[in-house]
């Protein structure tokens, strides 16, 4: 099988790329490769390498600077997407995509379903969001992987700049009021390639297929993952400066993008279809930290 992969310089694209290995032929194309700002490069480039399967969690990910580069973040999120999917659905390949807790608005404190009314707060949740139904227009066969708080050892993300922080500063001060479930990268690529050998065993996504929610159980806040980065690092013998760390609320970080107070996503779904139980956030951090990735620089 030839497994076309996007997003390979990214986090989950990363993740994804060893894994995916195993049940197939795995054709990697980063922003020089294909730049999914020229949507109409996109088919043709399809059509020269003939994947069996479409595995793309390329996207336009910087939340905040979304707001002023709406163009740009809905020909990534949405128009790129949806030429991939027109392409799949009409060469009947399959196509497994990713988006995002910021489809919804973060009311309440009940985890959101597959079916749950998505009403984005952003401009980059609502590019996720015009992704998601354009592939769902295209009427292939397809799989939504919706996750929150993606985090991996390399990149920038939360992981990483917590670490960095505690051995610079002495004072953090953390948001405490926005609710979800930190996801490691590795995490959501075992899980993806279990749900692709499940499906590849038969007629894939044709029964099992549309959105699925995919994170580490539980949750926490940006506040509670950074105590547990902090303390994961000072038991693995790191020399941190810092000696305070303060909850604060959103309204006393003002960000560019608003973000949902409530990301969680019920995992209801990937245990009933695929039976497949996510380690908790607390355990796929763990495997993290345990790569000291702060020694590294
Ligand atoms: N990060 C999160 O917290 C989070 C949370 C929920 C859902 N998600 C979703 O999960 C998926 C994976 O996210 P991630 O965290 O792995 O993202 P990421 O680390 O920011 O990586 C994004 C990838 O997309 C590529 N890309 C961006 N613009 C491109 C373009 N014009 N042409 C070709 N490639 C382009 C980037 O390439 P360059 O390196 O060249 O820029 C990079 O490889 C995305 O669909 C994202 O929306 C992420």
């Amino acid at each position: 099988m030839r497994i076309l992969l996007t997003g390979v310089t990214g986090q989950v694209g990363g993740a994804l790329r060893g894994p995916l290995s195993a049940i197939g032929t795995v054709l990697t194309v980063d922003r020089q490769a294909l730049n999914l700002l020229h949507t109409e490069t996109i088919a043709p480039a399809l059509d020269q390498m003939r994947p069996d399967l479409i595995v793309n969690p390329a996207a336009y990910t910087a939340v905040d600077l979304a707001e002023d580069e709406i163009d740009t973040t809905f020909r990534v999120n949405a128009d790129a997407p949806a030429a991939m999917a027109r392409w799949a659905a009409a060469q009947n390949v399959p196509l497994v995509h990713f988006s995002t807790d910021y489809v919804f608005d973060g009311s309440g404190n009940v985890p959101w379903s597959e079916e749950s009314r998505p009403a984005p707060l952003s401009a980059y949740g609502a590019s996720k969001l015009a992704g998601e139904q354009a592939i769902r227009d295209a009427g292939g066969r397809h799989l939504i992987v919706r996750t929150s708080w993606v985090y991996a050892t390399q990149g920038r993300n939360f992981l990483r700049t917590i670490a960095r922080l505690a051995l610079e500063q002495t004072e953090l001060r953390i948001v405490s009021d926005q609710r979800g479930a930190p996801t490691s990268a590795r995490l959501i690529a075992d899980a993806v390639v279990k749900i692709l050998e499940l499906e590849f065993a038969s007629d894939p996504f044709k029964d099992r297929g549309g959105p699925i929610n995919l994170t580490a159980s539980g949750v926490t806040s940006w506040y509670g993952l950074a105590v547990a980065i902090v303390n994961g690092m000072k038991q693995r013998g790191a020399k941190l400066t810092v000696n305070s760390m303060i909850p604060i609320a959103t309204s006393d970080h003002p960000t560019k993008a608003v973000r949902p107070l409530n990301s969680r996503l019920d995992q209801r779904r990937l245990l009933n279809l695929f039976n497949i139980q996510t380690p908790s956030w607390q355990e796929a951090l763990e495997v993290e930290l345990d790569t000291r990735f702060w020694t590294r620089g």
